[in-house]
């Protein structure tokens, strides 16, 4: 298995501030699927979604997947639809541990519609997203890790999976102070 922490989870649950919290405490490197989509196409993620619909952003996800097997020891936050196809949750349990940020669904949603402009939520009702988050929630699921963030700060959710992630590290070489030397390396 990869030595990669890899953050999974609905929109609002916090994937991009804990991801970037948690990697600069484990002195490791941050890196976003979302980014790396948006830095290959020179456009962000909605104007992708309104030139060229939701499948040619999925099929830019599907090469995400691909490059992220280069990574190693990165601290990884996916796209909240990343984890939900099928083949994805083994292909992301391969390159390493995978946490699921999850939370009550109302104030995911409410999260997601106050922060950042998300082509998923613009024209659903809150009733279709919520069908949206129940057909993702099985894959979810299978993350090896969860961590409930409904009412916690950023500051406890990275906490919380430091505290559950701690049985792991400590076999793995990263877990033994030379994420430090690896950051310093540079990420990227
Ligand atoms: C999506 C979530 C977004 C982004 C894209 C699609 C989704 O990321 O990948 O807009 O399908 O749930 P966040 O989960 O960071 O909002």
């Amino acid at each position: 298995m990869g030595d990669n922490v890899i953050l999974v989870g609905f929109m609002g649950a916090g994937k991009s501030s804990v991801g970037r919290l948690l990697a600069r405490r484990m002195g490791r490197c941050f890196v976003e699927t979302d980014d790396m989509i948006t830095a290959r196409e020179g456009r962000s993620i909605p104007e992708i979604f309104a030139d060229r619909g939701e499948a040619h952003f999925r099929a830019l996800e599907e090469e995400a997947v691909r490059l992220l097997a280069l990574k190693s020891g990165d601290v990884i936050a996916t796209g909240g639809g990343l984890f939900c196809r099928d083949g994805r949750p083994e292909a992301l349990r391969a390159l390493g541990t995978v946490v699921w940020l999850s939370g009550d669904f109302d104030v995911l949603y409410e999260r997601a519609r106050r922060m950042g402009e998300r082509p998923m939520l613009a024209g659903r009702t809150r009733d279709e997203v919520a069908a949206i988050y129940r057909a993702r929630e099985p894959f979810y699921r299978q993350a090896d890790l969860t961590v409930d963030t409904t009412g916690r700060t950023t500051d406890q959710v990275v906490a919380q999976i430091l505290l559950a992630l701690e049985p792991r590290l400590s076999l793995s070489p990263l877990g033994r102070g030379q994420g430090e030397a690896r950051r310093r390396e540079g990420c990227g």
